[in-house]
């Protein structure tokens, strides 16, 4: 099935998403979509898969104009997204999430999850997804989480996948996998769609890739002729430099001490289990692993989300353990949470409302009779923007309009910008473009230079190997390996292997 936009325009308000847009994509091949943050790529995917309606020009499925007004006329046409941030239901199972909306009824109008399971295995043969079908989805990997997605689009009979990030958090290993199910869909005759951000993944899967800028496609490449550096340039029009600029940490005073943390789960398991470790001003550390490891407990204990359940937390040489998150902010803790959804921000808040949300009650913004000088927020929201390059007419829309890249920019900004004493940043770039990587990295090294201490967790390796002058690798909760990456010395192999549970004399 081949499917084409024509002449495809869309507004919010006086932000022109996409602007006149054509765009062909074919059955049997995959089109990469790249562009900045903010350039209309999940705009234009909702339009084709019938989420959003263009204001102008028109979609042709085979050649034949199409009309939707609903995702439920995308996907009877046979076009299926699988969206960013997942929509399936944690307490159910595989194949529940899989017939919702559209259960097999047996004779007397019940569900028929007979029916559903069969159905549900014989496309997990068909594409080699090897998902669980009884399996609860809380207690599956986001890796295999992903393929239910895909399993649930299937399952509607799509001709034409869009996938919007899909492989922003799953790990290496499980993205290799992914590329063989998308292959095995491209044969199949599918035409998929891939969006993102990783310049290399679009590399390697695309047979065509489709370049947006500020709503407009302003290029087109094959893929065997292009290489990053040239796809940098095209998506945000100057050379981008993937290496970070930093000279030797200056280690300070300790910031950050964690001794003998152990963090247990409801079935008394060791998320983390006996964590010690130091954070120094003036230096990066950085916590590489494969997602599921602790990171993300380790994060919350030392931000004051979750208690542990012994050791203890120092900041700045005093005693943390039991403060609030709250207290440690005040100390001079800044914190970018891994989901932004769940915990950096307010959809229906607005982007200044959002720049203040951990310091409105903060002197700078107090105002006569305990108010609060918005004047001041708006005007310090707006530098924020500029400095991020937060792409947004207006600091008064919501938060939520802002596209995703640019939502995690604000969140970044807001947590970057304070006077901090200790920078905690988790995934800190998920979801940006190559451009915007390039300054929150440069923000980061500024922060350390000024003397906070600097804690990284990234699933990214390449990440913690360009910020961190510090490696440390968290394997099943403890802290398995640590690295000097002094000057990038750190052996990129050893720190893969100590991530894979090699232990610590095998990997040192
Ligand atoms: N529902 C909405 N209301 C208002 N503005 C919106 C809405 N959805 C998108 N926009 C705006 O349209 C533009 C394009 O956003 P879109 O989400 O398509 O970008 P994107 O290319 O997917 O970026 P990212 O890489 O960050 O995901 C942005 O300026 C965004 O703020
Ligand atoms: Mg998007």
């Amino acid at each position: 099935m081949d499917v084409e936009l024509r002449g495809i325009t869309k507004r919010f308000g006086p932000v022109v998403a996409n602007d006149n847009v054509n765009l062909v994509i074919r059955g049997g091949e995959v089109l990469g979509l790249l562009g900045e943050n903010g350039a209309g790529k999940s705009t234009m995917m909702n339009m084709l898969s019938g989420l959003y309606t263009p204001d102008e020009g028109e979609i042709l499925i085979d050649g034949k104009p199409v009309k939707f007004d609903g995702p439920g006329d995308g996907i009877e046409a046979g076009i299926g997204m699988v969206h960013q941030h997942f929509m399936l239901v944690p307490v159910f199972t595989v194949a529940e999430n899989v017939v919702l909306g559209v259960e097999p009824t047996g004779r007397l109008g019940h569900l028929d999850l007979k029916k559903a399971r069969a159905q549900v295995e014989e496309i997990n043969q068909k594409y080699g997804l090897h998902v669980p079908a009884d399996a609860l989805i809380e207690n599956l990997p986001v890796g295999i989480q992903q393929r239910v997605e895909i399993l649930k689009v299937l399952f509607r009979e799509a001709d034409v996948l869009i996938l919007d990030e899909p492989t922003a958090v799953l790990t290496p290993q499980e993205v290799e996998e992914f590329f063989g199910i998308v292959n095995g869909l491209k044969e199949a005759g599918k035409a998929i769609v891939f969006i993102t951000h990783k310049l290399h993944e679009i590399l390697a899967i695309s047979d065509r890739i489709s370049v947006l800028r500020q709503g407009r496609i302003t290029g087109e490449g094959d893929p065997k002729t292009l290489d990053e550096e040239k796809l940098a340039e095209m998506m945000v029009g100057r050379h981008v430099s993937f290496t970070v600029d930093k000279t030797p940490a200056q280690p300070g005073s300790e910031m950050l001490r964690l001794e003998k943390v152990t963090l247990l789960d409801d079935k008394d398991d060791r998320l983390i289990d006996d964590v010690s470790f130091t954070v120094r001003s003036g230096e990066i550390v950085g916590i590489a692993g494969v997602q599921g490891n602790g990171q993300t407990e380790l994060v919350e204990v030392i931000t004051g989300l979750a208690r542990g359940n012994a050791g203890r937390i120092t900041f700045a040489g005093d005693d943390i353990t039991h403060t609030s998150v709250r207290d440690r902010h005040r100390r001079g803790m800044a914190h970018i949470p891994e989901d932004r959804h769940r915990m950096g921000m307010v959809d229906k808040f607005t982007i200044a409302e959002n720049m203040v949300l951990n310091s409105y009650y903060d002197e700078a913004y107090a105002a006569p009779l305990g108010s609060i000088d918005w004047n001041r927020v708006n005007e310090t929201a707006a530098a924020f923007c500029v400095d991020f390059d937060v792409r947004t007419p207006s600091v008064f829309l919501p938060g939520g309009s802002l596209s995703g890249g640019n939502q995690q920019k604000m969140v970044v900004a807001r947590e970057l910008e304070r006077q901090t004493q200790l920078v905690v940043a988790s995934q800190p770039t998920r979801g940006v473009d190559v451009g915007s990587i390039e300054y929150i990295h440069k923000r980061l090294v500024e922060s350390r230079d000024e003397g906070d201490g600097v804690l990284i967790v990234s699933s990214e390796l390449d990440e913690i190997m360009g910020l961190s002058d510090r490696i440390l690798v968290m394997f099943e909760g403890r802290i398995v390996a640590e690295f000097d990456n002094t000057g990038g010395k750190a052996d990129r192999n050893q720190v893969g292997l100590a991530m894979a549970g090699a232990t610590e004399g095998e990997a040192a």
